[in-house]
């Protein structure tokens, strides 16, 4: 447990930890309580992930993610946050192809929300979106590898940039967004020796998510990490709890001590 009056993380705290060699931790987390725990634990980085999609709507994709559903998970997030640095997803349709609409998109996600900063998915094709959302002061993630809103473009969630053109692509854009200006970008399902060596060609923090040891940070979804999702079991999860088996044996106990009239107590009663 961190003090709640521990420094705040900013977007300077993750180049500094970079310069240093400090691994910055990030989870992604979409309520209030959650993210209250999260952030007392001490990480670093919360993401807003739009797999609030799949983890709280049941989605099978992150498409259908609104500005007005990543706002409101956002403010959530916010208001159990003291010290960490709030990543928001921006949405897709928010952003692509039409930077005044992305500058649009981001402004509202910073004024309605709290949250500290956005991320975007995508290289060189949304450079020009990514500079006017900086003209606004706002601070920009990158994403690339497999980049879960182009879903219907690629069909699968297998790993990317596994041949050399694709791993060639991958530096370029890298080195696009650096120059564009973003604090940091997320590699999600890259070779971690690709991911090494971008990493160390790049001055701005890596976070890697199925990317290997070598980036500058690690990102999970906070649902699959605590074992609330059972049914994805990529290569690169590790779970640190079984909070799906924990939350069945309370349930099953409690309706137990319903039916058979242990519950309420004389105690627990007025
Ligand atoms: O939406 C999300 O949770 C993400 C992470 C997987 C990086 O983008």
């Amino acid at each position: 447990m961190v003090s709640s009056r521990a420094k705040k993380v900013t977007t300077h705290t993750l180049q500094e930890m970079k310069r240093s060699g400090e691994k910055i931790t990030m989870l992604t987390a979409y309520d209030y309580s959650l993210a209250r725990l999260v952030d007392g634990a001490g990480v670093d980085v919360i993401l807003v992930g739009d797999s609030a999609s799949n983890v709280m709507a049941g989605n099978d994709t992150t498409v259908p993610m609104t500005l007005e559903h990543m706002i409101y998970h956002a403010q959530c997030v916010v208001n159990g946050v003291d010290r960490c640095l709030v990543v928001v997803d921006m949405p897709f349709g928010s952003y692509q192809g039409d930077s005044k609409l992305a500058l649009k998109s981001a402004i509202r996600i910073m004024k309605e929300s709290g949250g500290h900063a956005v991320k975007l998915e995508g290289g060189i094709e949304i450079v020009d979106s990514i500079k006017r959302i900086l003209t606004a002061g706002i601070p920009v993630m990158g994403h690339l590898g497999l980049t879960p809103q182009s879903i219907y473009k690629f069909g699968t969630y297998t790993v990317r940039a596994k041949e050399e053109v694709e791993a060639k692509r991958l530096m370029e854009d890298a080195l696009a967004l650096q120059e564009a200006g973003c604090f940091s970008i997320v590699f999600e399902k890259i070779p971690a020796n690709l991911a090494k060596g971008v990493s160390q060609a790049l001055d701005i923090p890596t976070i890697g998510i199925g990317a290997g040891p070598d980036c500058d940070g690690q990102v999970l979804v906070l649902h699959d990490m605590l074992g609330i999702t059972k049914d994805f079991s990529p290569r690169f999860l590790r779970r640190y709890a079984d909070v799906g088996e924990a939350v069945d044996g309370a349930v099953s106990k409690y309706i137990d001590d319903v039916r058979n009239g242990s519950f309420p107590s004389h105690e627990e009663s007025y």
